[in-house]
């Protein structure tokens, strides 16, 4: 036997096919209330798209730690060779709509969210280990400069370049993006980064700033600009679902570059500097796990949609960096859930931690109707609804003072607005160019020329300017492809 249909209420509904009209060719009636019930609710289907990074797919997996980590960090997902902790992952284009390709040439989004024990961890990367800016300041402008033009709503390559003459702190993210590795052939083929500088932390309160490498085991493979041209739109999309489908399970070797936290102080590089790298020479990879993604989502807009990712989830044993941009982070990720999903997106299957949450925070709309999320008739709150109270020997929730993190020393500094858009924006840029085979560097620079060529004499001049800075001949290349 069927299941009953019924409208919103559970009432059984006697017809859906056909709405109450006045005669058979007359108008509707106001008591057409399930037709208005429809509307209503298809009205509200949709909840805004991500600002950046709209277009995803996300999928679960298992994190498994191959290198005992607890001389650096208490982290209980860190700790222990073998363990496991389930993961969900969202891979993602930058600036393109949720209905873009698949194939643009554009950074990957590469965002990951540990279920510990002890509470989410997520680690919000891209597929690069570096990134455009190193003042959040600037990142609305950016991200105005990559989209599309506002009045035609037409990609806008000029708009790109005329950022980018103006913030030569882009070069070495732009030689990335402009290279080879500027189209990937599939999600399976990327690597995933921190890009930041993040840090970890042990028991004795000693602290290790902390860069993530997840190294494809699928190998890095891409398209060129022509290639790409050629695929659907959704390919890597429908790569992914068949690939986990199929058993084929995507998987990555995860490693770290560790440093004391007293060596940042006389490091050559400024560790906090989201436009470098530190070289592998200075630091070596350290191979601590493995990812591999093993299940589909089972609804898109119930998982992947809603998925609220923050490098503000932290844990114990892990930790930030004053690196500018990523405190600009901590803050912009919950704003944006808070708009985007609602206050209460914790709750939600795909955010909620798989570890007991108490709190004090209570109600808002959508908290889900349960009592514990209302801070109501809940046993382990003792129904208090605030903090302190006199209820915590009785087991209300209550701080614990061991999972502090140690305090951070900043030597003697004034607080001002201090200009960086001038700390070496060249060396690196430059290195990686010097690293390239000559067909890449082929590459490379008929791609950024496709580009320029749009732009005005002015910006022309201005980056032909720049990338000879990073290297005479990367600029001269450019410039012979201009003309
Ligand atoms: C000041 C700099 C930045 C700001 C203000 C910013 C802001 C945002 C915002 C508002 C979102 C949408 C979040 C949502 O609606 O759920 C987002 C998504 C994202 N951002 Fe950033 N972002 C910045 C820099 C970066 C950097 C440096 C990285 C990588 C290292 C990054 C990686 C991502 C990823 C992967 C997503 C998609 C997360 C997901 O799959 O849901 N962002 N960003």
């Amino acid at each position: 036997m069927n299941k009953k249909l019924t409208a919103s209420n559970g009432a059984p509904i006697s017809e859906d096919n056909n709405s109450i009209t006045v005669g058979e060719r007359g108008p509707l009636t106001f008591d057409n209330w399930q037709l208005m019930e429809k509307l209503a609710h298809f009205n509200r289907e949709r909840i805004p798209e991500r600002i950046v990074h709209a277009r995803g797919y996300g999928a679960y997996g298992t994190f498994t730690l191959t290198k005992d980590l607890s001389q650096y960090t208490r982290a209980k997902f860190l700790v222990g060779k073998g363990k496991t902790t389930k993961v969900f992952a969202r891979f993602s284009t930058v600036a393109g709509g949720q209905d873009s390709s698949d194939y643009v040439r554009d950074v990957r989004g590469f965002a990951l969210k540990f279920y510990t024990e002890e509470g989410n961890w997520d680690m919000v990367g891209n597929n690069t280990p570096v990134f455009f800016i190193r003042d959040p300041q600037k990142f609305p402008d950016f991200v105005h400069s990559q989209k599309k033009h506002p009045q035609t709503n037409l990609p806008n390559p000029a708009a790109h370049y005329e950022f980018w003459a103006s913030n030569p702190q882009s070069m070495h993210q732009i030689t990335i993006l402009m290279s080879d590795r500027g189209i990937p052939f599939s999600l399976r083929h990327i690597n995933g980064y921190s890009s930041h500088t993040l840090s970890l932390w042990n028991d004795k309160g000693e602290r290790y700033w902390v860069k993530w490498h997840f190294k494809t085991n699928q190998g890095i493979k891409t398209l060129t600009d022509q290639e790409a041209a050629k695929q659907p739109v959704n390919g890597m999309q429908a790569d992914l679902v068949q690939a986990i489908d199929e058993g084929n399970f995507p998987n990555w070797t995860v490693k770290l570059q560790i440093m004391p936290e007293k060596d940042a102080e006389t490091y050559g590089i400024n560790p906090f500097d989201l436009t470098k790298v530190w070289p592998h020479t200075d630091y070596p990879l350290i191979e601590i796990g493995t990812l591999a993604l093993n299940k589909n989502v089972e609804n898109y807009f119930a998982e992947t949609e809603q998925a609220a990712f923050s490098p503000a989830n932290l844990v114990p044993g892990t930790g930030v960096s004053p690196d500018r941009v990523l405190q600009a982070r901590l803050f912009a990720y919950g704003d944006a859930h808070r708009y985007r999903v609602g206050a209460n997106h914790g709750f939600l299957p795909v955010n909620a931690p798989q570890c007991p949450v108490h709190h004090y925070q209570r109600d808002g709309l959508m908290a889900g109707g349960c009592p514990v999320h209302h801070g109501g008739s809940n046993p382990q709150t003792k129904e208090v609804n605030f903090y302190p109270n006199d209820k915590t020997h009785e087991g209300a929730p209550a701080p614990d003072a061991s999972v502090k993190e140690p305090p951070l020393q900043i030597s003697d500094a004034t607080i001002d607005r201090f200009d960086s858009s001038n700390d070496d924006n060249y060396t690196q840029a430059g290195n990686l160019y010097r690293m390239m085979k000559d067909d890449q560097k082929e590459q490379l620079t008929n791609n950024i020329a496709g580009g320029l060529s749009q732009a005005t004499k002015s910006v022309q001049k201005r980056m032909i300017a720049h990338f000879q800075k990073a290297d005479k001949a990367y600029g001269n290349q450019v410039e012979a492809k201009l003309k």
